[in-house]
């Protein structure tokens, strides 16, 4: 059965939620499943925003003819050629053949990839600037390359003044209720934006930037994204967090304490200096284990916090596999501007600090604190003070 929202007077949503899922891109866990949002404009010529996931196709499909009730789809515009939302392309021009594909010309190539029909044959590239009246709205295209594809546009509708944003300002997450306004976002949502924006476009910051530029050069009143609830409230908040994140700017004032533990020695050690921190008066210290925490969580609570503990034990002579990935996944996503501590351990040849100080000496503007703790199995009394020293100077920023 079609299960639809009314956005706008005449602007409908027709997308659907996946709570199925395990892992989204065959990568990121999504427990609260995700939303393939789609809009569907009902002007003086109809005009789909975007498809769905092969997913949600049923409910798409079903919710699309209930909408047009009788009236043929018109256009097409296809903002971001990723399968979560470009899957059923084909199948849309199959039931609506003479509906007119408007989209950048390098989405148009890709089609051509994506599909074996000539799906895209009679297509209409646009171009920065380019409009497109459908009667009352009138859509402005806005190239947003790298946000998340290097095909990747936004729309404007001049008339209600709704930016469909593609990627961007989307999170994991099912919807239920299709505002943000009617959620609690920062306690329910948030995270998952973060950890959506992180990992999905988390690396392409200045591309982000670019786009916020624009963005702010137009009277936006609602935002509809292609993941996630549509904003239509209180907007700046979430453009805040997006500034923060692609400006690799810390979010909170925290210490996130990841750490590697093959027998209890080097979490005991972490677990440790956590205590020292607290007891200098550092609240809210997230301490994580990179062997049971996805490495999504550890880029997203990364981007979060200011000061960042990396404790590992040494491994076949190298960095234990599970922070070896998450460190590797810091630096893909591009982290920059954080303060850092590094723990090692090693029974016999602790190595895991210095690989570590290699790889986040690499990234751009971290600073590593010059306090090494060194830890051989276990913590002794000699670690302690060692600890205690680095506690000391992170406390020394609070
Ligand atoms: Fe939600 Fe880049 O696709």
């Amino acid at each position: 059965m079609h299960c639809t929202r009314l956005v706008t007077d005449d602007i409908y949503y027709v997308g659907s939620s996946d709570r199925r899922l395990a892992l989204f891109e065959s990568v990121f866990p999504i427990p609260r499943g995700v939303s393939y949002n789609s809009y569907l404009v009902m002007d003086e010529k109809t005009v789909l925003l975007d498809t769905v996931d092969k997913s949600v196709s049923n409910v798409f499909f079903e919710n699309i003819a209930h909408v047009l009730n009788g009236r043929d789809l018109d256009y097409l515009i296809i903002n971001h050629m990723e399968p979560d939302h470009a899957a059923t392309i084909a199948e849309v021009k199959l039931r609506y053949p003479n509906a007119k594909i408007v989209a950048t010309a390098k989405a148009i190539a890709m089609m051509g990839q994506f599909f074996d029909s000539d799906v895209a044959k009679d297509a209409q590239a646009v171009k920065e600037g380019d409009t497109l009246c459908t009667g009352r709205h009138t859509f402005a295209f806005v190239t947003a390359p790298m946000v998340h594809w290097p095909e990747v546009m936004v729309t404007y509708d001049t008339l209600d003044k709704v930016l469909f944003s593609a990627d961007a300002f989307g999170t994991f997450g099912a919807l239920s209720n299709l505002f943000a306004d009617e959620f609690n976002f920062e306690r329910d949502w948030l995270d998952d934006a973060r950890r959506y924006y992180t990992n999905i476009v988390g690396k392409y910051g200045t591309q982000v930037q670019a786009l916020l530029k624009k963005a702010s050069t137009i009277d936006i009143q609602i935002i509809c994204p292609l993941h996630g609830p549509i904003w239509r409230e209180n907007l700046g908040y979430f453009i805040d967090k997006y500034v923060k994140w692609s400006l690799y700017t810390p979010e909170d004032n925290a210490v996130m304490i990841a750490y590697a533990s093959v027998y209890g020695g080097t979490e005991n050690a972490a677990n440790v200096l956590a205590n020292m921190l607290a007891e200098k008066g550092i609240k809210n210290i997230a301490l994580y284990d990179v062997s049971t925490v996805h490495p999504s969580v550890i880029v997203s609570e990364s981007f979060r916090c200011s000061h960042l503990v990396f404790a590992s034990t040494t491994y076949n002579m190298g960095i234990f596999i599970n922070m070896e990935i998450a460190l590797t996944d810091l630096k893909e996503h591009a982290l920059q501007n954080r303060k850092v501590a590094i723990i090692e351990n090693g029974s016999w040849a602790p190595n895991s600090g210095k690989l570590m100080t290699e790889i986040i000496s690499s990234m751009k503007n971290m600073s590593i604190y010059d306090v090494p703790v060194t830890l051989k199995s276990t913590v002794k009394e000699s670690t302690l003070e060692s600890l205690q020293a680095l506690a000391d100077q992170i406390a020394l920023d609070f």
